[in-house]
């Protein structure tokens, strides 16, 4: 069993009310701009901010840095092997590079590429190549309330009336993101994943799985699907990727590394396709932009992510600050997802209206309250798309404990006991794409 040295990246004191107040205005209220620090409780990504295992930190101390054919690339091949089931295997600095190298390959100017829903790095490659992405989530996935099980899932008919109305020669692949980062982190189902195979098939379209979340998917399919209960966790992570005909992955997530990603393919020609591309943009084809300490932790990382103790913990923590909040009188997401609590600011400040970011305004008000950093997926994030006012305070991995879960709930407690206080924000500079904004753009209150 392997243990955890703590690599937790925020501050284990909260400032004072006055110097967090102060450093919140530096920041011009966005918390991408304030250093880890200020921050008491880092809930702004889960994504290479978890504690690394002994057993990582063990591999890493033996990594292999040659620049070719190392041994660590070899281990991380293994590892992907046994885990995810593929045997081609292309590295990358981490999730958008291995989104360039294969959607490079895959998407030509003037086609269509449809997902379940597109995450940000996702839309933007698929843009950049000359494709139109386009979400086809299941109707339940808007509903922020309805307890249905697999509101990550993607709607085929939509798939298919976009096929008829485009023509299905203009979709080059099909993707499916596990979980729907998106869609509040909610699971997607054996089934639908079986059900997009065969709509890939149809369409004679290759079928990527985005498998960022793929454990965390799997204890879902366990937990709610017929015929799954009884099964191995491992069994079942590695029984969804089967499907696919390539992958992409981040290895910040469920690698349980701090950096990393890779490309996995079945088909060899598209395998050296991928991999000279790869060689332009990321490295040589057996390090692709990580270190062979890199590879060789997410190598660990990989087998204990689709453990049995390690994702029940994981799963159950996400809930466990779920039903803190909701006790707390928080409107939230339901069900609670895989990596994160969403919170519906909307909701909680309905004085706001959508121009003056409700969701921004609970990100600040959550850090002035008790010097936790979440981030907002609503207007600020996303311009024009009227999503709802989504918050989303995502867990690190292996990296709290209940007493900071207790202070979150607190400190979201006392935000709503003073929410119709609450005034908007406005901005006062932005960098000059619109759609990177939240990155960036300062801030202050209307
Ligand atoms: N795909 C999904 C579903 C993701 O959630 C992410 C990253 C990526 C691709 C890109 O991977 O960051 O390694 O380049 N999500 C992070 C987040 C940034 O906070 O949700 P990356």
């Amino acid at each position: 069993m392997f243990s955890y040295t703590s690599a937790t990246a925020a501050t284990t004191e909260l400032l004072a009310r006055e110097e967090r107040e102060r450093r919140l205005e530096q920041a011009g209220y966005n918390g991408f701009n304030l250093a880890s620090s200020d921050v008491f409780i880092d809930l702004l990504t889960d994504s290479g901010t978890g504690t690394m295992s002994n057993d990582q930190w063990a591999a890493m101390m033996q990594a292999d840095e040659a620049y070719a054919g190392s041994e660590s690339f070899t281990a991380l091949e293994n590892a992907i092997a046994d885990v995810m089931g593929f045997e081609r295997v292309v590295p990358t600095h981490q999730g958008r590079g291995a989104e360039n190298v294969l959607y490079g390959c895959l998407i030509e100017e003037g086609d269509v590429v449809p997902n379940n829903t597109h995450f940000d790095t996702t839309r933007a490659h698929v843009a950049k190549n000359g494709g139109d992405p386009v979400d086809c989530p299941v109707e339940a996935a808007g509903d922020l309330d309805s307890e249905e099980a697999f509101k990550g899932n993607i709607d085929p008919d939509k798939v298919r009336a976009l096929a008829s109305d485009v023509g299905a020669d203009r979709i080059p692949a099909v993707l499916l993101t596990i979980t729907n980062n998106s869609v509040a982190g909610q699971p997607v189902s054996m089934e639908n994943i079986r059900q997009t195979r065969d709509l890939a098939d149809e369409l004679d379209a290759t079928f990527v799985i985005d498998a960022c979340r793929f454990a965390e998917n799997a204890f879902f399919v366990r937990e709610r699907e017929d015929g799954y209960g009884n099964r191995e966790l491992a069994e079942i992570a590695r029984e969804q990727l089967s499907h696919a005909d390539a992958i992409v992955m981040s290895g910040k997530k469920d690698g349980l590394a701090n950096v990393g990603g890779f490309v996995g393919v079945r088909d060899p020609d598209l395998f050296e396709r991928t991999k000279q591309r790869a060689i332009l943009y990321e490295g040589f084809s057996t390090y692709g932009g990580m270190a062979g300490r890199d590879m060789a932790a997410m190598a660990v990382g990989l087998r204990e992510a689709v453990t049995e103790g390690y994702l029940s913990a994981r799963i159950g923590q996400v809930r466990d600050l779920g039903e803190r909040l909701r006790e707390a009188g928080v409107p939230i997401y339901t069900p609670v997802g895989g990596h994160a609590v969403y919170v519906d600011a909307g909701r909680v400040f309905p004085q706001i209206p959508d121009e003056a970011f409700p969701g921004q305004a609970l990100v600040c008000e959550l850090y002035r309250e008790g010097g936790v950093r979440g981030v907002e997926l609503g207007s600020f994030a996303f311009p024009e798309t009227h999503r709802p006012e989504l918050v989303r305070l995502a867990l690190p991995r292996r990296t709290y404990h209940v007493e900071h879960l207790e202070h979150i709930g607190e400190t979201a407690g006392a935000v709503i006991d003073r929410s119709e206080e609450t005034r908007g924000l406005e901005i006062v500079s932005e960098p000059e794409n619109e759609a990177l904004r939240h990155f960036s753009a300062e801030l202050k209150p209307v």
